[in-house]
């Protein structure tokens, strides 16, 4: 009786919930059994439609040390990432899967569209954020500012005036007076003047921390901050449809990317001014990379965004690395004595030579980048499908993502220290102190400047930079951190410490 006061499309219902729950149950099953197939794929829990959606939300504000621990119960130190509304990801802290990305099949993992599209607004077609022909000529542009001869005259012009008469005056004053000063600020104002001295011929910010940081550091601060929160977003959707109505966040970044640009461009119109008026087109004269790129008759937008590329790749990434090592130091008396007898033993003045010679210095950075790697993750996007070396299959399309932070976490690379801040590790013959050689490191087991073709191509002059000012501020100042606790790392487009590094700086 009963069943036949149903409604007769019942059955029909059944019969769709138990098709649902059979397709469910076979992509479980598929699922499970892909995990079980796919290296490291076991330790992270899948299920199907929405992949590991629930465990992604639970650590979504630990990501960093979430996917570390997972690559360290990895047998291959990779893992695949599923979840609903995100493409497949692999991401891996494997050299060997890091050299096939980024050397061995690089023409297979460009930077790809979903990343261009992030940061195209900001970034146009600057170097950064292009694939291809365009990467190419731009690469090949710019590896004039970084000859031996570029990096000779930097270390004696631009170094020399930026540290000793611009940060030398600032740090005697705020010793002089026992203010507390926020380390991270006063070097992200030092490292954004390096960057602009190297492609704009000039500086803007003043080192004063009393006074506001120049509107255009505010504006690139804005523009990166906004372009990070795009990439992470758990949904794309949302800030297109925000950008379409000019709204929230969007609105920001548009005004923010708007004060770039027009900042930027102004400086070009001057420039292209200053050498029709002098007519001066020598090589000689044009130490800048904007004027470089004015001189060879560039047209505006294509130097524009050039040059804000460069500023955004050299800019948070020198002053993050030198904030970690400064509180490392704090942390860790024997390296700071061992680094401090280094920099007293070089006599006379700082310069492209002696700066080669402060090889304790150049190991303490790499042991803070390890730990604390200013770039913590970077992405490709296949373009076709692929197989990693330990077995990973890649699909066209999966974003593909190394991963330096976890690397230099990893038992296999790094050994049971692997968490201490130990520079000797990269030095050999002095059992960890001053006087050793430089190890040769595998790039691909550190990444920290990518590798391969696309390396970072400011880095000798970043680590020219970060010795100097190092160098310089040790030789006569110590640093000592107001708060002892542990400061947290926030992994943005550049990485940096939340809250910054309140310190006190007293005369040596
Ligand atoms: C500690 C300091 C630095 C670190 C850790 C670092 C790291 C990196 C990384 C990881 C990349 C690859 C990013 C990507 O392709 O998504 C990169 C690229 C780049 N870096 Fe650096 N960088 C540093 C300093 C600098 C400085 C000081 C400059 C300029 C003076 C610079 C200029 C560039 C440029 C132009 C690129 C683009 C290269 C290309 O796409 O061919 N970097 N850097």
């Amino acid at each position: 009786m009963e069943q036949e006061a149903l409604p007769p499309f019942l059955p029909l219902h059944l019969l769709f919930l138990l098709a649902l729950f059979l397709l469910l149950f076979h992509r479980l099953a598929r699922d499970l059994r892909r995990a079980a197939k796919v290296p490291g794929g076991r330790a992270l829990t899948s299920y199907p439609v929405v992949g590991c959606l629930f465990s992604f939300y639970q650590n979504r504000r630990r990501l960093l040390e979430w996917y570390t621990e997972l690559l360290g119960q990895s047998p291959t130190q990779t893992i695949v990432v599923r979840r609903l509304g995100a493409r497949r990801t692999v991401v891996t802290a494997s050299p060997e899967n890091v050299e096939h990305i980024l050397r061995t099949n690089f023409h297979n993992f460009p930077k790809g569209k979903p990343f261009t599209e992030i940061l195209g607004d900001f970034l146009g077609r600057g170097i950064f954020n292009v694939d291809g022909e365009l990467w190419r000529s731009q690469r090949k542009l710019a590896s004039h500012e970084f000859s031996v001869k570029s990096l000779r005259d930097y270390a004696a012009t631009t170094l020399k005036e930026v540290v000793n008469d611009r940060l030398m005056p600032v740090l005697e004053s705020l010793s002089a007076e026992r203010r507390t000063v926020d380390l991270q600020e006063l070097l992200k104002r030092l490292s954004f003047n390096m960057i602009c001295r190297v492609s704009l011929g000039t500086e803007v910010c003043s080192l004063e921390p009393s006074l506001p940081e120049s509107p255009l550091a505010r504006a690139f601060d804005i523009s990166s901050a906004i372009c990070a929160r795009r990439g992470a977003a758990p949904v794309s959707a949302i800030w297109r449809i925000k950008r379409r109505l000019g709204v929230g966040s969007e609105r920001e970044l548009k005004q923010a990317v708007d004060e770039v640009h027009a900042s930027i461009t102004q400086l070009i119109q001057d420039r292209v001014e200053r050498i029709v008026e002098t007519g001066d087109r020598s090589s000689s004269s044009q130490t800048d990379l904007l004027s470089r790129l004015v001189s060879a008759g560039y047209g505006e937008e294509v130097i524009r965004d050039m040059v804000i590329s460069f500023i955004m790749a050299g800019r948070d990434t020198t002053s993050a690395a030198m904030t970690w090592l400064f509180w490392m130091l704090s942390r860790s008396q024997e390296a700071e004595r061992e680094l401090i007898g280094e920099v007293d033993s070089a006599v006379g003045e700082l310069d492209y030579d002696s700066l080669k010679e402060l090889k304790f210095l150049s190991a303490c950075l790499c042991e803070a980048m390890r730990l604390y790697p200013p770039v913590a993750w970077d992405s490709k996007h296949a373009v076709s499908d692929d197989v990693l070396p330990d077995g990973t299959p890649i699909r066209a399309g999966d974003r593909v993502t190394y991963f330096p932070y976890g690397m230099g976490r990893m038992e296999a690379i790094w050994g049971r220290d692997r968490l201490e801040f130990k520079p000797g590790r990269w030095l050999e013959g002095t059992d960890g102190k001053h006087g050793g050689e430089l190890k040769k490191m595998c790039p691909y087991r550190f990444p920290v400047f990518q590798a391969g073709p696309r390396d970072c191509i400011g880095k000798e002059m970043a680590f020219m930079q970060m010795k100097y000012v190092v160098a310089s501020v040790l030789r006569r100042f110590e640093i000592r951190p107001v708060d002892r606790d542990d400061p947290v790392f926030v992994p943005l487009l550049t990485a940096h410490m939340a809250g910054g590094l309140p310190v006190q700086i007293r005369k040596r």
